[in-house]
């Protein structure tokens, strides 16, 4: 897992996920707690302070004490380059 900062303001987290990349909000949907500092849990990935569990296909929560789920944004690899398709 990287953080990556979108125009230096907004972070972003991507994940190796078995060798398929997956882009979710850098910062829990809970409280502000940065996610790198979570771990993967096979397909999931858990938040490191209260320890929610979030989807990375769908970014739902699997657990309390998180109620929404992630932003999840579309990633390809154009050129050995990560392209995120992040909202304006
Ligand atoms: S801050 Fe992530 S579960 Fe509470």
């Amino acid at each position: 897992m990287k953080m990556a900062w979108v125009d230096g303001v907004d972070q972003v987290l991507v994940v190796n996920l078995h060798g398929s990349l997956r882009v979710v909000q850098g910062v829990c949907s809970h409280e502000y707690f940065e996610l790198d500092k979570g771990f993967l849990t096979g397909d999931t990935l858990t938040c490191a302070l209260h320890l929610s569990r979030f989807d990375l296909e769908s970014g739902e929560p699997l657990d309390p004490p998180a109620d929404e789920p992630l932003e999840v944004y579309p990633v390809s690899v154009e050129d050995g380059q990560v392209i995120i398709e992040y909202p304006d």
